[in-house]
């Protein structure tokens, strides 16, 4: 835990008085579309979860066994629908083929060149039935651990859903990472398989994965097998009886592949997310809560109906791909669009372009994009018709409220409800969001709990604060798609979330509840950044800046970037006398090349002395008012020399 309760974080943001109601002809057709309806569900959901969450997992999934137990244990180690049988793929795709949607189009994905490829829910199903078999020829089983390393292409989308039909557990890695990033991912999950392809489009640019898959196996032992997909066309070195390409092993499979039938607590994905120590996490999420989770989040928050074309613009590295780009909307029958590429390709326009060009209906991003659209200027949406629009998403990081209400003028022509959705990597589905056709939104806050979601504000001491009062965002109740554990490490999982806060969940995030039950949550309370809705932990910036040979101390903390929410400001003591703008450069290369383009330091400043206390510790919050160019208002009774402070501010300038 670092320092910063109290501090910079926990601050009380302007005062919004600005609200704005559901129009009344979206309440009229939602999915939830009363306050009375959402206040039963609520009260219902917190006094019984287990009558609650029961009747809809029973309704609302596809069970190849019913469950016995709805919920059975206390948080941490809940169980959740305890004997039943399941599979996400059934759920996602065999389901609908027996209805009108075998046909419907599953994904619509476009590719960063223009390319396009429709795949309906037939289309998925052979697909994703081939890819499964070609799994199981390579020695693919049950169980196994499967690393994902690919561009934003139909195939990944069938990769991942052929390991859930054969209950292999994948680990998606963002394509942004770096090599390296690859490498302990495989190590820490022992992956059996990496599935890739030979590059992907990115402003026009091939990202070469493959190169970067085959740098990572020399680290990677567990690996015995690689696929590859042909994106690009770019050279890759192919190595024999290792290395496969993806269309020639599809070529002499059966499109037919029987789903296993798995517990509701088989393991279905590792994601990896930052924490405030160097090595990322593996989050573990399971079967049947996470199925419904997310399912039933996609239906309330985004009110996805079967005539919607529905966009969520993130890259399913990340969690908000897992669950609102394939799990979510696939398990809702519904028709998702899948881009390739950066939001400015070939031009500032392009997912304005998409909208138009795909009629989308509901369009969910992150305040960082909503961010560069603002600067890259109103005449790009405005060249578009968007009138198809009827909902709009954000996610990733406390929107702005400026940023808010250009989203709601220039994108939403004030007509469209906006669900500013909080919610985390480890909780698997949106937690606090507006209902758009319910809550009155105020621009800046996530609003209220979902059903099933009891939140509270507490101190540093665990006990419950008033309305208004700053403090730590904590869950008080199990739900069903909440993190199981952190693979190979049950015991961090519950020294970082439940050992802060006794009995509950603790998210990691700073907020208050306003006097009508809203939440605001300000940020990380911890050592992680949040640099364009990516978590990053400064530990992990540290570590890699110190690998190099020039480094003898490092020091990372964020500051208010415009673009990013959060820049990363880098305090190196050199071990020579080499602080040059060349080694500057060298060092941002370093981080690149060990993590990856996110973590591309904004500033590195050279110093002779980091702030510590007395006790050792460097004191971040000192660095961070540097960083910020803020006049300290911190308490500095334990700051070991006070002259490092005044030299860091002259440097600084
Ligand atoms: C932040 C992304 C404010 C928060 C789904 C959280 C948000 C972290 C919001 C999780 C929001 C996410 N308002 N902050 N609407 N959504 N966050 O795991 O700090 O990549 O703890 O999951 O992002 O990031 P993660």
């Amino acid at each position: 835990m670092s320092d910063s309760v109290g501090s910079h974080n926990i601050e009380s943001v302007l005062h919004e008085e600005r609200r704005f109601p559901p129009p009344s002809d979206f309440a009229a057709q939602a999915h939830i579309s009363s306050e009375e309806q959402y206040q039963q569900m609520w009260q219902q959901a917190k006094d019984d979860p287990a009558g609650f969450w029961g009747e809809i997992a029973r309704s609302q999934l596809e069970w190849m066994e019913p469950f016995e137990t709805t919920c059975e244990g206390e948080m941490p180690d809940t169980k959740w629908f305890v004997g039943g049988k399941i599979n996400a793929t059934v759920n996602c795709i065999d389901r609908h083929l027996k209805t009108w949607r075998k046909n419907k189009a599953a994904i619509i994905w476009e590719g960063e060149p223009g390319d396009e490829r429709v795949l309906t829910y037939q289309d998925l199903h052979r697909e994703v039935c081939k890819f499964a078999n070609v799994l199981k020829k390579l020695g693919v089983e049950t169980g196994d651990r499967v690393t994902i390393y690919m561009p934003m292409v139909p195939e990944l989308a069938i990769a991942m859903l052929a390991c859930a039909r054969i209950g292999a557990t994948h680990s998606i890695v963002f394509g942004g990472f770096s090599a390296d990033a690859v490498a302990d991912r495989n190590n820490d999950a022992q992956s059996k398989l990496v599935i890739t392809a030979d590059g992907g489009w990115r402003r026009g640019k091939e990202v070469p994965l493959k190169a970067a898959v085959d740098a990572s196996l020399e680290k990677s032992k567990s690996i015995e097998k690689v696929v590859v997909v042909r994106r690009t066309g770019g050279d890759v070195t192919m190595v024999p009886d290792r290395d496969y390409w993806w269309h020639d092993l599809m070529e002499d499979v059966s499109a037919e592949c029987d789903p296993v039938a798995l517990d509701a607590e088989h393991p279905l994905y590792i994601l990896y997310t930052s924490g405030s120590t160097g090595k990322p996490k593996g989050v573990l999420h399971t079967t049947g809560g996470y199925m419904l989770g997310a399912m039933m989040t996609s239906k309330w928050v985004f009110d996805l109906k079967d005539e919607d074309t529905y966009w969520c613009t993130a890259d399913i590295g990340w969690v908000t791909g897992h669950s609102y780009i394939i799990y979510g909307p696939l398990a809702n029958g519904a028709t998702t669009v899948m881009y390739e590429g950066a939001p400015n390709w070939p031009d500032e326009g392009r997912f304005w372009q998409i909208v138009e060009k795909y009629k989308v209906n509901i369009f969910y991003t992150a305040p960082t994009a909503i961010r560069a659209f603002i600067k890259w200027g109103d005449d790009w949406p405005n060249q578009y018709d968007l009138s198809s629009l009827r909902l709009l998403g954000s996610v990733g990081e406390p929107i702005n409220p400026e940023a808010w209400m250009w989203y709601h003028r220039t994108i939403g022509k004030e007509r469209c409800p906006i669900v500013d959705t909080w919610w985390q990597t480890e909780t698997g589905a949106i937690m606090i969001s507006p209902l758009p056709g319910v809550t009155e939104a105020k621009p800046g806050s996530c609003t209220r709990p979902l059903p099933g979601v009891v939140p509270d504000i507490v101190s540093e001491e665990g006990e419950s604060l008033g309305d208004n009062q700053g403090g730590l965002l904590v869950m008080k109740q199990p739900w069903p798609s909440m993190l199981r554990t952190l693979y190979g490490d049950h015991q961090r999982f519950l020294d970082t979330y439940f050992s802060k806060i006794d009995g509950c969940y603790f998210a990691g995030d700073g907020a208050r509840r306003d006097e009508d039950g809203y939440y605001w949550v300000m940020g990380r309370v911890d050592d992680v950044l949040n640099v364009s809705g990516h978590r990053l932990s400064t530990m992990e910036v540290e570590s890699a800046l110190v690998s190099h040979e020039a480094v003898a101390e490092a020091a990372v903390v964020g500051f208010p970037h415009d673009l990013k929410g959060e820049g990363i400001c880098c305090f190196v003591i050199p071990k020579g006398t080499d602080v040059s703008e060349e080694t500057k450069k060298e060092l941002i290369a370093h981080v690149r090349q060990q993590i990856g383009a996110i973590a591309t330091p904004d500033q590195i400043r050279f110093t002779n002395s980091l702030p510590k206390t007395r006790s050792g510790k460097i004191m971040r919050r000192l660095l961070r008012d540097i960083a910020a160019g803020r006049e300290s208002t911190q308490d500095t009774t334990t700051l070991e020399d006070f002259s490092v402070l005044a030299k860091l501010r002259e440097e600084a300038e």
